[in-house]
């Protein structure tokens, strides 16, 4: 019995390695998907044999109400409220993990027994992390599920106020570890709602779309928390799970910073769009000198192009107009025109969002190139098709030096012979600031609403 549960440890282990080893390209993130599920279910079936402390009917209800959850979950989330989806399953991991140390804790209370010092350590780190997790993903969610306001909330002192609750929470778990868990048990309580607080405290000066950069870090805190918990309960299972979350959730909010050119203690503490924010140009007192053009002239200029670059962003999310893309692009594509997308890491809200919208809408993964492989493409472009996308286009990231976006790589959507920008208003993205793209001289709006003009083009092309 204890081979095959062994046995069952590795095949898991060695899923999730594979899974998350597919997950690297759009084409085979489905069957990444799929073997880290199937490990799952194997690593799940060992655990129980192994602790044999639940009767498996409560595990088969258990199963079917979380199952039952997850599959109405998953089936009606919005693609755009992803990112609030994600933040809540993350938190539900954390809040696990100082469960499993909460137990453990109170059961010594219970019985007068202490820890030997790994096990002390581990259990207030995985508490301390996972109720920090738990909470602040729950803020985050309410923030993105616009239940809260989604800009940051910050006041005076307010980092002082943080530092002194997480000293606080550092105090009394140094108070644990020194006695082997021999602490009232309002110190271990304290010590988790010191914990809850933190985690709001710590996401409430974040803005709305900093928050997929915060879920993605509380996602690392997650995998630590239970990877801690494992050396808690002597699991080399948990230990190796957690520690393939922490990572990848720590590489991702390393990328994605990287992607936006901000320190990830900008991103933090920065209090980005706390003011301000998405002004019309008008508004600030700058009318930009900008050409608009009609769906009939830009449905000729696409007909007669030899290569045109698809740049989707938030906006054709909003619009949910991926599947209207796909038959402009069918359309050209029957003309004899080439067409790619470009792919910016960060455009949309959340990693990936827009391989993912195009993927439901079946564009062959080969014509999605990121950042690096298309920029060189954009010079001997014809049409740049801009769909709801803005700040990655921006040329201000490469030659405006107080532009809040310096730096950040862009795409070179400028280089093109001719560039189309469709988007509602002269409204700025979700860095609050022009973009100088619209005023050059090879580039015309095309106003509306991304779905509808984009099936305007399609019928135009149609027609021609
Ligand atoms: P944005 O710069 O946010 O611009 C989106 C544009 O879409 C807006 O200017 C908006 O203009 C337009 N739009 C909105 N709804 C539309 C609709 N229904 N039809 C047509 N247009 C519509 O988007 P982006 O270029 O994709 O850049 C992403 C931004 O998010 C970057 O600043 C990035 O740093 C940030 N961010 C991304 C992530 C990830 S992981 N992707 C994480 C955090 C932050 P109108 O209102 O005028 O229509």
């Amino acid at each position: 019995m204890m081979v095959a549960i062994s046995l069952a440890n590795i095949v898991g282990i060695a899923l999730f390695v594979l899974g998350l080893h597919y997950l690297n390209t759009p084409a085979t993130a489905r069957t990444g998907n799929r073997l880290a599920m199937v490990g799952m279910a194997i690593a799940l079936l060992g655990v129980l044999a192994e602790t044999g402390i639940v009767d498996w009917w409560s595990v088969l209800i258990g199963v079917v109400i979380g199952a039952t959850v997850g599959i109405v979950a998953a089936v009606r989330v919005k693609m755009t409220a992803m990112p609030q989806m994600v933040a809540l399953y993350n938190g539900a991991g954390g809040g696990a993990a100082a469960l499993i140390s909460s137990v453990e804790a109170f059961m010594a209370f219970a019985h007068g027994s202490s820890f030997d010092p790994v096990v002390s350590v581990s259990l207030v780190l995985s508490a301390l992390i996972g109720a920090v997790s738990f909470a602040g993903s729950l803020i985050a969610f309410l923030k993105l599920q616009e239940l809260m306001t989604g800009r940051p909330i910050t006041y005076t002192g307010q980092q002082f106020v943080n530092g002194v609750v997480a000293l606080g929470i550092l105090g009394l778990g140094a108070w644990f570890v020194a006695t082997a868990g021999d602490v009232p048990p309002w110190a271990f309580l304290a010590l988790l709602a010191g914990a809850l607080l933190l985690g709001i405290l710590f996401v409430l000066p974040i803005g709305g779309a900093d928050m997929p950069v915060v879920i993605s870090l509380l996602n690392s805190f997650t995998g630590l928390a239970v990877a801690v918990a494992g050396f808690e309960i002597d699991s080399i299972l948990l230990i190796i799970c957690g520690a393939l979350v922490g990572a990848s959730g720590t590489i991702l909010t390393v990328a994605m910073s990287k992607a936006m050119n901000r320190s990830l203690t900008n991103v933090l503490f920065g209090a980005f769009g706390a003011a301000g924010g998405s002004e019309p140009a008008a508004a600030t007192g700058h009318v930009q000198a900008i050409r608009t053009a009609g769906s009939d002239d830009v449905a000729v200029m696409l007909a007669y192009a030899g290569k045109v670059i698809f740049v989707p962003g938030y906006g054709m999310a909003v619009a949910q107009a991926q599947h209207s893309v796909k038959a402009l692009a069918d359309q050209l594509e029957k003309r004899g025109v080439r067409v790619l997308y470009a792919i910016h890491p960060v455009a949309g809200r959340m990693p990936g969002h827009m391989n993912v919208l195009l993927a439901e809408a079946n564009v062959p993964y080969e014509q999605l190139l990121d950042m690096d492989d298309v920029n060189p493409e954009f010079a001997t472009t014809d049409v740049a098709l801009v769909i709801g996308a803005n700040d990655v286009t921006n040329p201000a990231a490469r030659n405006v030096a107080s532009s809040p976006i310096y730096g950040m790589p862009i795409l070179d959507v400028d280089k093109a012979a001719n560039v189309v920008v469709l988007k509602r208003s002269m409204r700025s993205g979700f860095a609050g600031i022009e973009n100088p793209l619209y005023e050059m001289p090879n580039c015309s709006m095309l106003f509306g609403d991304a779905k509808a003009s984009v099936d305007a083009l399609t019928a135009a092309v149609k027609a021609l």
